[in-house]
């Protein structure tokens, strides 16, 4: 089992269903959890059930897309835990839309939250990684979360996969730029998870008379699976745990798939 004892994670989007899962694993491992999200009230929320369980967190709310928020999630973290060890850019949205319904608003709301609020987030934690280093606690880890719509492109959420593409790129980009300073950057590729999210791709498709039941659509995404169903919050677990950990010190740029067989690169 990696060892995650008292490494400062920070999480964002943590309340939702696979950041959550995430920071309830990593804090049971003995990591100490920035739960962090929109929805401040929802953020400290998490942060008291990680505690009551044993564990060690602090919840903040942060709008990814605002950089003194984020500089302000990093620093509370720093503050209460004595420094940051790694950033998960969890945070995301997602809309269905026709094509050509795509609107510059549309446009706007999906890749400001998943594509600028993961450049955003991986700057300051940069930042956060050089005063670490200048202080004698050099490296840290980025772990941005991508999706299969990272390596596809999906008709009615163009927009979406378009956000994914670039978390991959600037995840590349990262790695490039500070794997000299010892500082690592890679994603993760999760497919058709049962989230919130995927409650509103769902009602997307039924919206724009794409599909006529409930579930429909996220049955037939998933069902392309060759493991046979759709995932769970907590299978996302392992490879979170992987990259957060020394296990993975040797790895960056890379973008895993764990989408139970969907899209093979
Ligand atoms: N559910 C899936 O099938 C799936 C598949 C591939 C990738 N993903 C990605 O996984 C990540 C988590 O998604 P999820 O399925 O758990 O969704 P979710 O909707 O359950 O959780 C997303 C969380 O992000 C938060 N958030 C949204 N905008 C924010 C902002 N501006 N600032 C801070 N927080 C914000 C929400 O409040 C929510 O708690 C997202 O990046 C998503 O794109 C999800």
């Amino acid at each position: 089992m990696p060892n995650l004892k008292d490494k400062s994670i920070v999480i964002t989007g943590a309340t939702g269903g696979i950041g959550a899962a995430i920071a309830e694993a990593l804090a049971a491992d003995g990591a100490a959890i920035t739960v962090a999200d929109l929805n401040q009230e929802a953020a400290e929320k998490g942060a008291a059930a990680i505690k009551a369980a044993g564990g060690s967190a602090i919840g903040v709310g942060v709008d990814v897309r605002q950089r003194d928020q984020v500089r302000a999630m990093l620093d509370k973290a720093a503050e209460t835990f004595g420094r940051v060890d790694v950033l998960f850019n969890n945070a995301g949205v997602a809309q269905t839309r026709p094509f050509l319904s795509i609107t510059e608003e549309d446009w706007r709301f999906v890749t400001d939250v998943n594509a600028l609020g993961v450049l955003i987030g991986m700057q300051e934690a940069v930042k956060t990684f050089r005063r670490q280093a200048e202080a004698g606690h050099g490296g840290g880890k980025i772990i941005n979360t991508a999706s299969i719509a990272a390596k596809q492109g999906y008709e009615p959420l163009a927009h979406y996969c378009a956000s994914k593409f670039a978390v991959v790129a600037m995840t590349q980009a990262a790695a490039r730029a500070f794997g000299k300073e010892g500082i690592t950057a890679n994603c993760f590729c999760p497919g058709v998870v049962a989230t919130p999210m995927w409650e509103v791709i769902d009602k997307g498709f039924r919206d724009e008379k794409l599909t006529t039941k409930e579930n429909e659509a996220f049955d037939s995404f998933a069902a392309t699976a060759v493991l046979g169903r759709a995932s769970q919050p907590a299978d996302l677990v392992g490879v979170a745990r992987y990259l957060a950990s020394s296990d993975s010190d040797f790895m960056t740029g890379q973008s895993l798939m764990v989408d139970g067989g969907m899209v093979f690169i």
